[in-house]
């Protein structure tokens, strides 16, 4: 079933990954900052399915260590079919009141690792002839809130850009965009989310399992769970002025200040 590399593998959606492509066979390098965690979960898959599963411990908010996976993805002694570009966070403050460092931290793992890894993947992928990209954006990419949307803005339009580049290549490429999905995500951005409609949450089984579909089918952009077709379909087909005030407005309902 061939080899994955899962960005942010040691928690949510990326573990969620994880789990669902060792147990479809497939051999995995798992790659994320805590090596604790990537261990374990390492161990446990290859108890578990009889995988191979690699770990390669990087932060990719730094470019040296985004570099080295980078490097296993260029690697035709081991190839890797499928790459998972999942890692990411949400931001504790809106731009103005964030540490800048935040926010650059954002920019490079968000974007620059993705550019890069993409990069390498695809001009891999491109040479072998065959392989899958899986970019995961966001429902915020289709809306103007700060930062965070701008940067899934990036990983969307880039991804569709690519998929063109690489169309005819046997290379397919998705931009995975999830709504609200339960992970540490946003209890780690320090955001209030119990005024949110039980309706609107995704689990990240559901979400991945759509994801793997989409890429099978060789669909360009994915979005999980019906709420949130229908939702993004509205949000696609409102002006961008309506869109701007309504985006800020209702994210700063779920920000925890101070
Ligand atoms: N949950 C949602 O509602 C939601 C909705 C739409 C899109 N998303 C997107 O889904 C993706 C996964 O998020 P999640 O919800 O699963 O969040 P999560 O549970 O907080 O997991 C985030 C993962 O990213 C890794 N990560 C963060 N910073 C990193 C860095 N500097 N270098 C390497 N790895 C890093 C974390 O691992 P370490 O801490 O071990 O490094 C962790 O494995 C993100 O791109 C997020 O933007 C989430």
């Amino acid at each position: 079933m061939g080899t994955a590399l899962v960005t942010g593998a040691s928690a949510g959606i990326g573990r969620a990954f994880a789990e669902r492509l060792a147990r479809e066979g497939t051999d995995l390098v798992l790659v994320a900052r805590d090596r604790a965690r990537l261990e374990e979960l390492a161990t446990a898959l290859r108890d578990r399915h009889g995988v191979a599963v690699e770990v390669l411990v990087a932060d990719l908010s730094d470019r040296e260590q985004t570099g080295r996976v980078c490097d296993r993805l260029a690697d035709d002694v081991r190839p890797v079919d499928l790459l998972v570009n999942n890692a990411g966070f949400g931001f504790r403050s809106s731009f103005l009141d964030n540490d800048l460092r935040e926010e650059e931290a954002g920019l490079d793992v968000m974007v620059r690792a993705v550019l890069l890894t993409c990069h390498a993947a695809g001009r891999a992928m491109r040479a072998r002839g065959r392989g899958g990209i899986l970019n995961v954006s966001s429902v915020a990419s289709f809306i103007a809130n700060g930062t965070y949307s701008a940067e899934k803005s990036f990983v969307t339009v880039f991804s569709e850009g690519l998929a063109s580049e690489l169309a005819g290549t046997g290379v397919t490429v998705t931009a995975l965009c999830p709504g609200f999905t339960r992970t540490e995500f946003h209890q780690r951005a320090r955001m209030s989310i119990s005024a949110l409609p039980q309706a609107l949450w995704l689990d990240a089984d559901v979400v991945v399992a759509q994801a793997l579909r989409d890429v099978a089918a060789g669909k360009v952009i994915s979005v999980p769970g019906g709420q949130w077709k229908v939702l993004t379909a509205a949000l696609r087909a409102t002006p961008r002025p309506l869109l701007r005030g309504g985006a800020m407005r209702a994210v700063d309902r779920f920000r925890v200040r101070g």
